[in-house]
């Protein structure tokens, strides 16, 4: 059988997604709840092959996680012995010499495409949190633009803790919201932000009680849905790309999104 967007559901699910599409919403969950949501680069590539094949109706894209973590992050049997089971750990390839330093960079680049095109401007992301938020899935949570936290979310950035670096795209977004000091203490500590710090810290833009999460998502969904897309599609663009120009740039970019935005607003009247 064919999800929407012409991915077998069996390989999606095997990679431990699932995607349903109603309208203009699509949902991507998360769904090996026994394992706490833990992914691997299977995981990735499948969240990369959900974004490069979406179907263009769909505006919002709501990432969660089945059962009691958003994700548990990597799954740490890809640092075992054995790996994952179908699939080739990095580790074990790096250990038999078979992959040298370009191989490794377009390794990792994949997984990364999992995560980039949550900042698309054609949609918007929202990523619903309930408990554990871990490593990779952390990031996963950092990649979309809007986060809604039950009220027992725990946030940890664990790579470091484990030898490693955040390299799934987080990093960008973590230092844009807290600072860069505050993402070098919360990454050089591991430690874990709970829902009401990570309110405080601009890493959540709801906290809600957990029986609420869903219901919270939906209403905030609706107001997404309510803005005219093209409208909201131009307006992301010069809000993420504010950061990145100066004031006389990002004056010219409103400038020249608006005339986009009345040119389109003239033709329609036009057409009636
Ligand atoms: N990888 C593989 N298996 C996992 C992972 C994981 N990341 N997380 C949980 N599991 C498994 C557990 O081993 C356990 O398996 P079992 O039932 O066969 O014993 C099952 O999922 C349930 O896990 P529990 O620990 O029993 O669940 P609990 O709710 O008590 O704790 C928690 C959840 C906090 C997420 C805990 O499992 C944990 O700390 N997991 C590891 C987190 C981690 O270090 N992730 C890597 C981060 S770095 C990165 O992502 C790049």
């Amino acid at each position: 059988m064919a999800e929407p967007g012409g991915i077998a559901e069996g390989d999606l699910e095997a990679a431990g997604l699932r995607l349903s599409v109603t309208g203009e919403v699509a949902t991507v969950s998360l769904v090996r709840p026994e394992r706490r949501n833990a992914m691997t680069g299977r995981t990735w590539e499948a969240l990369a092959h959900v974004g490069q094949t979406l179907s263009e109706s769909v505006r919002i894209v709501v990432v969660k996680g089945e059962g009691s973590s958003f994700s548990s992050g990597i799954d740490l049997n890809m640092f075992r012995p054995g790996g994952v089971e179908g699939e080739t750990s990095l580790m074990d390839r790096i250990a038999r010499g078979s992959a040298d330093d370009a191989e490794l960079d377009a390794a990792i680049a994949g997984y990364q495409e999992g995560f980039r095109w949550l900042r698309r401007p054609d949609i918007v992301t929202v990523a619903a949190v309930r408990g554990h938020a871990i490593g990779a899935g952390f990031q996963l949570a950092l990649s979309c633009d809007l986060r809604v936290l039950a009220d027992d979310a725990q946030l940890c950035m664990k790579e470091p803790a484990l030898g490693l670096v955040p390299d799934l795209t987080g990093t960008k977004p973590l230092v844009d919201l807290v600072g860069p000091n505050r993402a070098m203490e919360l990454c050089l500590t591991a430690r874990t932000v709970s829902a009401a710090e990570a309110r405080e810290l601009r890493l959540a833009e709801l906290v809600v009680e957990g029986a609420e999460l869903d219901a919270a998502v939906d209403d905030l969904v609706a107001a997404l849905l309510a803005v005219p897309r093209e409208a909201a599609s131009a307006t992301k663009e010069l809000l993420r790309g504010a950061p990145g120009r100066t004031l006389e740039e990002q004056a010219a970019a409103e400038r020249r999104a608006q005339a986009g935005r009345l040119t389109a607003m003239a033709a329609q009247a036009a057409r009636g």
